[in-house]
């Protein structure tokens, strides 16, 4: 296969400011088709980057001879989309989270592997170049056991991201089902199961909607703010807490990590992406680029690494069963949450 020809569903934000621009710049992969149900914005970007428009996925799928696509739109459609995607011969990279329910994720999992297509989860977070290092420095085993940790990921709301504005399908149930936990609770889940290597098995949630408002001035009726205790298989503890209502302007996605050698701080401070302050007095810190913002987009890697598993016929390491685990882990701290009781996960 000379180039992975890509067709992508949904022309929104993900969209504009990261798949298409990465798709469209690599020399590995062709843009042919970009499908949106809003026409302006699918003309749009397909004007801007020189992909054929559809309003229809299907339509596209039956029409254009693709190898992979895209799935880059509200989470609700993301399951459904990815399987007949997949029906249609396709490999796919499809947007976190993978899907609203185990089930659904379940299905598609199963699907990639009935039709031998390889199923990519957009879980760019343990790309970005501080997670990167900070799985590096855990390797070499310097820091020794990670005993707990405490990881954050808050900004002001998709209102200031999607597309549709404070009109965001993320501020509607029945189509983002998660609200923040969906949004960026998966990320962390998926980051810390990475950099621990390990899986939780007990979650507890405290899930609640406490300010944001939609474009009507209505009180959205899906979380916008979570804090989750996790535990770990080995006996590591650690927080999770995540918000869309960090408003000023002030952005923040970091992680703690207490071990037992010393203390690794992971996008907290601007100048480094990581520092390592050991037990011993002796410290370490690396200037390894950003995690990426809503505000500062860097590359995310993602495209560019399903477009190499394509050419070279290796399977992606974030694959269906990665995402599953991340939705999983959010799935019982929103269950947790509900019944005011921690939730075991079960290992499968
Ligand atoms: N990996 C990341 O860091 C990251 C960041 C942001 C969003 N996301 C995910 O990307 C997905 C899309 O989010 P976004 O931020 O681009 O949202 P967005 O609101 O900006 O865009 C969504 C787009 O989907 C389109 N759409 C809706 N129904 C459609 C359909 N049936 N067929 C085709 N297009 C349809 C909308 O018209 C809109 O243009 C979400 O699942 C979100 O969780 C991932």
């Amino acid at each position: 296969m000379a180039t992975v020809k890509y067709g992508v569903i949904g022309a929104g934000s993900i969209a504009q400011f990261r798949h298409v621009p990465e798709i469209y710049n690599n020399p590995n992969a062709e843009l042919v088709a970009i499908v949106d149900i809003n026409k302006d914005r699918c003309n749009m970007v397909c004007e801007k980057y020189d992909a054929k428009p559809y309003y229809d996925y299907k339509k596209m799928l039956a029409e254009e001879k693709l190898d992979a696509v895209v799935v880059a739109t509200p989470n609700y459609l993301h399951a459904q989309q990815t399987i007949d995607s997949l029906k249609a011969g396709c490999h796919v990279l499809v947007e976190k989270p993978m899907a609203t329910t185990r089930a659904d994720a379940k299905k598609m999992i199963a699907t990639a592997k009935q039709k031998r297509k390889y199923l990519m989860i957009g879980m760019n977070q343990r790309l970005m170049a501080p997670h990167v290092k900070a799985k590096e420095i855990l390797e070499t085993g310097k820091l020794g056991k990670v005993l707990s940790f405490e990881t954050t990921f808050k900004h002001g709301g998709p209102d200031g991201w999607s597309q549709d504005g404070a009109a965001s399908w993320f501020f509607i149930k029945n189509k983002a089902v998660m609200g923040v936990t969906g949004d960026l609770g998966v990320h962390k889940a998926d980051l810390m199961r990475y950099l621990l290597g390990e899986e939780f098995v007990e979650v507890t949630g405290f899930i609640g909607t406490l300010d944001k408002v939609n474009d009507k001035g209505k009180i959205i009726n899906i979380d916008d703010n979570a804090y989750i205790s996790m535990k770990s298989k080995s006996g590591t503890l650690g927080t999770m807490t995540i918000s869309w209502t960090n408003y000023g302007n002030m952005e923040d996605n970091g992680t703690t990590l207490y071990c037992e050698n010393g203390v690794m701080l992971i996008s907290r401070c601007k100048e480094f992406g990581v520092k390592v302050l050991y037990k011993n007095g002796q410290s370490e810190f690396y200037k390894v680029g950003k995690v990426a913002t809503n505000t500062e987009q860097v590359g995310s890697g993602v495209s560019e690494m399903f477009t190499d598993c394509i050419i070279n016929r290796k399977k992606p390491s974030i694959d269906g069963m990665e995402g599953y685990r991340a939705i999983d882990i959010i799935i019982s701290a929103m269950e947790s949450a509900k019944t005011g009781k921690a939730k075991k996960i079960s290992q499968r």
